[in-house]
């Protein structure tokens, strides 16, 4: 028989690139996600094929839907990965990420708490629900890197946001025995990944021959993990992972912002050279620092290694030329964001 499980936040990046990876496997899906400006029918459509899929468009904080959704599909894994989640809006109006990532994780875990309650014990043993968080919580680090035990040090209202849903299941786990696991995972790229966003932003930028704008001097540094390897990860997390423990995942690719600005360009000389012959190098330009920019993130993946067995398997060189060229193959996708809901505006400066 197949088990339950619902995935909140399905149609964004992430969540709709980890339920392309389980349909195929002994589940039944429910996808439940408000449509946010970030998500599209489009990241979803294509899994509507399947019987053992559904789609509930339904909002986090919306404790009545919750319950009702609860009631109807029993489910026995949840995982969560809604989220208000750039950071250059967080600065703009940091109000929809305490909503969402606060009062919302906060509505909905409550919800799920009340119902895993009155579970009978053989469900009630077997439940587990994950929450996606962020390394962004352990904030700049400017030696080695962070484990699970490090302190958070938040620099923007999206990482505070997301410290604070972390802290609120922690002590769900502490208080209620509820089985949780909280994943912190490194700066992901891939297909779906909304145009706001660093890598998609540059792709797309230089597709259509804009500037490429770098914030600063470029120099900061993030460790990158293809989506693939993010949603393995939390597959075998959902397996092996311990209850009322936090696991880093990274991909163990640290780079500046501006190495993988001009490692986009030199794939996309060779993959679309440009009408003028110029490099798509000649599009990068500096501009002003984004306001509390962490300068390095960098997760120590020890205990997933340890104790999941899981280890990152797509190096970045390999990664991105593969997110080159779906958004090479995939204009239409893309387009279709930039004409109704972002057409690639700097946010977030102050
Ligand atoms: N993208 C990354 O690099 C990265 C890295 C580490 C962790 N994360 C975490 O992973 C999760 C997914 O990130 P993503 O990049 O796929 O984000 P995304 O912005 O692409 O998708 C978020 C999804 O959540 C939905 N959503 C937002 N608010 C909601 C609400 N109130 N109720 C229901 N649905 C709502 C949106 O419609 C969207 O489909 C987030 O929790 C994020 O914090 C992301």
């Amino acid at each position: 028989m197949k088990k339950n499980i619902l995935i909140f936040g399905g149609a964004g990046f992430i969540g709709s690139n980890y339920i392309r990876k389980v349909i195929n496997k002994n589940f039944f899906v429910v996808n439940i996600d408000a449509l946010t400006y970030a998500s599209s029918n489009k990241n979803i459509n294509d899994l509507n094929k399947f019987r053992n899929y559904k789609f509930i468009r339904s909002n986090i904080i919306d404790s009545v839907s919750i319950r009702k959704i609860l009631r109807l599909y029993k489910p026995l894994y949840i995982i969560n990965f809604a989220a208000e989640t750039h950071v250059d809006r967080s600065i703009d109006n940091p109000m929809p990420f305490v909503r969402t990532n606060v009062f919302g994780v906060s509505h909905l875990i409550n919800e799920i708490k009340n119902y895993w309650i009155n579970l009978g014990l053989n469900l009630k043993n077997k439940f587990k629900f994950i929450q996606i968080s962020t390394d962004e919580v352990y904030g700049s680090i400017d030696k080695g890197s962070a484990n699970e035990r490090s302190k958070y040090i938040t620099s923007s209202p999206y990482s505070a946001s997301k410290a604070a849903a972390d802290e609120i299941i922690m002590a769900f786990y502490k208080t209620y025995k509820f089985p949780i696991i909280i994943t912190r995972c490194s700066n992901n790229y891939g297909p779906y990944q909304f145009p706001e966003k660093l890598i998609p932003l540059m792709i797309i930028n230089s597709i259509q021959e804009k500037d490429l704008p770098v914030y600063g001097k470029g120099n900061q540094i993030r460790d990158w993990i293809y989506v693939e390897d993010h949603v393995d990860a939390i597959y075998e997390i959902l397996k092996f992972g311990k209850i009322g423990e936090i696991y880093n995942i990274g991909g163990e690719n640290q780079l500046t912002n501006i190495s993988v600005v001009k490692k986009i360009c030199t794939i996309l000389d060779k993959r679309k050279p440009r009408k003028n012959n110029k490099s798509y190098l000649s599009l990068i330009k500096y501009v002003k620092d984004r306001p509390a920019h962490d300068q390095r993130y960098s997760v120590n993946i020890n205990k997933i290694r340890k104790e999941v067995k899981w280890k990152p398997k797509i190096n970045f060189n390999h990664g991105i030329e593969k997110t080159v060229d779906w958004y090479l193959a995939n204009k239409s996708w893309w387009k279709s964001i930039l004409k109704n809901s972002y057409s690639g505006e700097r946010l977030g400066k102050l």
